[in-house]
């Protein structure tokens, strides 16, 4: 199995956060622009070409609408640069960040607008596999959506909805929604045909956990083997995910506004309802699963 970008981790996080004090006090850090090198462009030149290769008929229309936005894809753009459209599209920008960094400062950059982007990139032997977001993985997978208005707004309020979990103990619950989402989603795109027909080639891709991966793409969209399955929130919540080969299940939304009408309602109670209830295995099926054809 080709692993998709995280895997299963035992080793200390990647980015170098000492960086001599250029990290602020919000885990924030400038792009090391300098420290790329000629092979680090060469390698974000190769993986653009091939993911933006197979995005046709496997992303979502919002997403191929809005990868030209990222500017630069023969070298490592700036960040600079694309907060300069990002800003006025839909007034989001992106900080760099040296790698993983605690839960409270990444929901409370996401509840201002700001999307943390890691700023070093993988090196050639982990072209196919990478254990953390890399830079190619942030930008590729998260930014080009953030240009789409109702995706971006569902994202500032998951980063305030992320503190309010984080208050009241439900940080595990609400990143399973957030895994099987904005990690791994798809979408049923129905423009241009009858909402519910369920025609083949209509599911699409919109999670960066499956757009930044060039094998699971194929996979997600199109393979026989995943359970696909009507997005429920309280189903997300209770099922268990693997981080180190691809996903047995995939959400499946039919827009973005649904995907932001159904995270709207105050998850207080429904984190209790979730507690309460026996945890799913990733691969489980219930009776009231809404299941969606490829
Ligand atoms: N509506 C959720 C709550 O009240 C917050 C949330 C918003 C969660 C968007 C996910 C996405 O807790
Ligand atoms: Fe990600």
């Amino acid at each position: 199995v080709e692993p998709t970008i995280y895997g299963a981790s035992e080793r200390a996080p990647r980015g170098d956060y000492a960086r001599a004090g250029q990290v602020r006090p919000d885990y924030t850090c400038p792009q090391n622009y300098a420290a790329y090198t000629a092979q680090d462009h060469d390698t974000y030149r190769r993986l653009y070409e091939r993911q933006a290769a197979l995005i046709p008929g496997l992303a979502c229309d919002e997403f191929i609408a809005a990868l030209p936005a990222l500017g630069a894809k023969e070298r490592i753009p700036r960040f600079e640069d694309i907060n300069a459209r990002l800003y006025k599209a839909t007034r989001w920008e992106i900080v760099a960040v040296p790698g993983l960094i605690p839960e409270v400062p990444f929901f409370t950059l996401l509840a201002n607008r700001k999307f943390p982007v890691t700023d070093w990139l993988r090196t050639p032997e982990e072209f196919d596999y990478i254990v953390e977001p890399d830079v190619f993985h942030d930008l590729f997978g998260h930014v080009p959506l953030l240009f789409n208005p109702v995706y971006a707004d569902h994202i500032q309020d998951y980063g305030r909805g992320a503190l309010k979990a984080h208050r009241l103990g439900a940080c595990e619950q609400l990143s399973r929604l957030y895994w099987y989402t904005i990690e791994f989603g798809l979408m049923r795109q129905t423009n241009g045909l009858r909402a519910g027909s369920g025609t083949h080639g209509n599911l699409r891709a919109y999670g960066a956990g499956i757009l930044s991966s060039s094998g699971e793409l194929q996979h997600a969209v199109r393979s026989e083997i995943p359970n696909r399955i009507a997005l429920s929130p309280e189903r997300t919540m209770r099922t268990r995910y693997k981080i180190d080969s691809y996903q047995q299940t995939y959400f499946v939304i039919d827009s973005f506004q649904q995907l932001f009408d159904l995270t709207a309602p105050d998850f207080t109670p429904l984190y209790e309802r979730v507690k309460a209830q026996p945890e799913l295995a990733a691969d489980a099926r219930l009776p009231e699963d809404v299941i969606v054809a490829v």
